[in-house]
């Protein structure tokens, strides 16, 4: 049995219906329906978006991801796409038509997890696309009161069958952080030797319920940690966060040459510091020089460093964007990277003190 765990949703439309129009005004609903439908379709277009600066939907002329890999190769030979849909955040009745945007513009990865709370929807949504399940990289992951080797499978289960597979290709460990069943303490032999969870997904992998097993959230020292265990599948990959803000040289320095894949999340600095992004004036500055969107100088910059990179939107247009990066010529590449790692760096997640643990979990 899982145990419940609460997680917050973002806040969803409300589905308000129309009211039925009386003799008296009709010829007012009339005016409001057509008001209405031309309203939809300029939204639908993404005109009302650009034209309100909320949703800005940039114009650009990339059309492939000119020069970078589309693929990295992990240990076990799986080829995983180099962008993903990430999934966070990515509210109800929202995510599936992101989902939907996203293979139709021809993204081969999503990044989810089951503490999303959303992989019902995006099942649904693949189900709709009718894409051949093979040709998309689906990634979720195991949440922290699930980490007891008993309520591993049965948590794997239950994002199987909501997303409509039998078998992930990419299963994350989450965070180094092992709840109890309810969800309240932590345990600590478990969240300081996370092995035994480790042999279970090892197992799970041998099943053929995954196809490969990794990481999220961890420190060199965790890795380490984890690592010096006789492993018969090595961590495929570390999800962390990386950003212009946060950008995390040393690891990344660190994990090529243990030769661990990193993932970038959060990977236009989250939600709360997306648009300081991507003003960034040097970030602006290649945009306009190369005739891309700030957005996609981005997303080039963490491929161009060796990562996945996992942007979300639930913006049809925007998540098409994100899609198209290119090679950033070396001299305009070593700009962004000098002014990425010349200030401060600055973590935007970080969960530990919302989960009332008294230790940091980074440290
Ligand atoms: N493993 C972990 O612990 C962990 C933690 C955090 C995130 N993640 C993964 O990483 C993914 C991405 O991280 P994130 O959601 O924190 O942050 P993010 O992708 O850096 O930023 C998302 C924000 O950027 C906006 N946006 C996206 N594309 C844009 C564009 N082209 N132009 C302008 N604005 C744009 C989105 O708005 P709209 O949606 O409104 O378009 C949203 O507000 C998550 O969805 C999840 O899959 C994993």
């Amino acid at each position: 049995m899982l145990s419940k765990v609460t997680y917050k949703q973002l806040p969803t439309h409300n589905g308000s219906r129309t009211k039925p129009c009386h003799r008296k005004t009709k010829g007012v609903c009339v005016i409001f329906l057509v008001i209405f439908v031309l309203g939809v379709g300029l939204h639908r277009a993404g005109f009302t978006h650009s034209f309100l600066g909320t949703r800005k939907c940039a114009s650009y002329s990339l059309s492939t991801t000119g020069g970078l890999p589309t693929h990295y190769t992990l240990p076990s030979g799986d080829k995983i796409p180099s962008v993903a849909l990430g999934l966070w955040k990515a509210g109800k009745n929202q995510v599936g038509n992101a989902v939907q945007a996203a293979v139709e513009s021809g993204y081969q990865h999503l990044d989810g997890a089951w503490i999303y709370g959303n992989e019902a929807e995006v099942g649904a949504a693949l189900k709709r696309t009718n894409i051949p399940r093979e040709d998309i990289w689906l990634t979720s992951k195991l949440w922290n009161s699930f980490h007891d080797p008993e309520d591993v499978e049965s948590a794997l289960d239950a994002s199987l069958s909501r997303l409509g597979t039998d078998y992930l290709d990419l299963y994350l460990i989450h965070w180094p952080l092992a709840l109890n069943r309810d969800g309240s303490v932590y345990n600590q032999a478990l969240t300081d030797d996370p092995y035994p969870t480790w042999k279970k997904l090892e197992e799970l992998v041998d099943k053929g319920k995954i196809r490969n097993i990794g990481v999220s959230n961890f420190n060199i020292r965790r890795i380490q940690n984890l690592t010096a265990n006789p492993l018969k599948y090595p961590p495929a990959v570390n999800q962390v966060e990386i950003n212009f803000w946060f950008p995390q040289a040393e690891l990344l320095a660190w994990s090529k040459e243990y030769g661990l894949l990193l993932e970038a999340y959060s990977p236009l600095g989250g939600d709360g510091r997306v648009g300081e992004t991507l003003s960034v004036p040097v970030v602006k500055e290649i945009a306009a020089e190369l005739g891309i969107t700030p957005a996609q100088v981005i997303n080039s910059w963490h491929v161009q460093r060796g990562t996945v990179v996992l942007p979300k939107s639930v913006t049809p247009c925007r998540v098409e964007e994100n899609l198209h990066i290119t090679k950033l010529p070396d001299e305009l590449f070593e700009k962004l990277e000098t002014a990425a790692i010349s200030h401060e760096p600055k973590r935007g997640v970080n969960p530990s003190k919302s989960w009332g643990i008294d230790f940091d979990i980074f440290d």
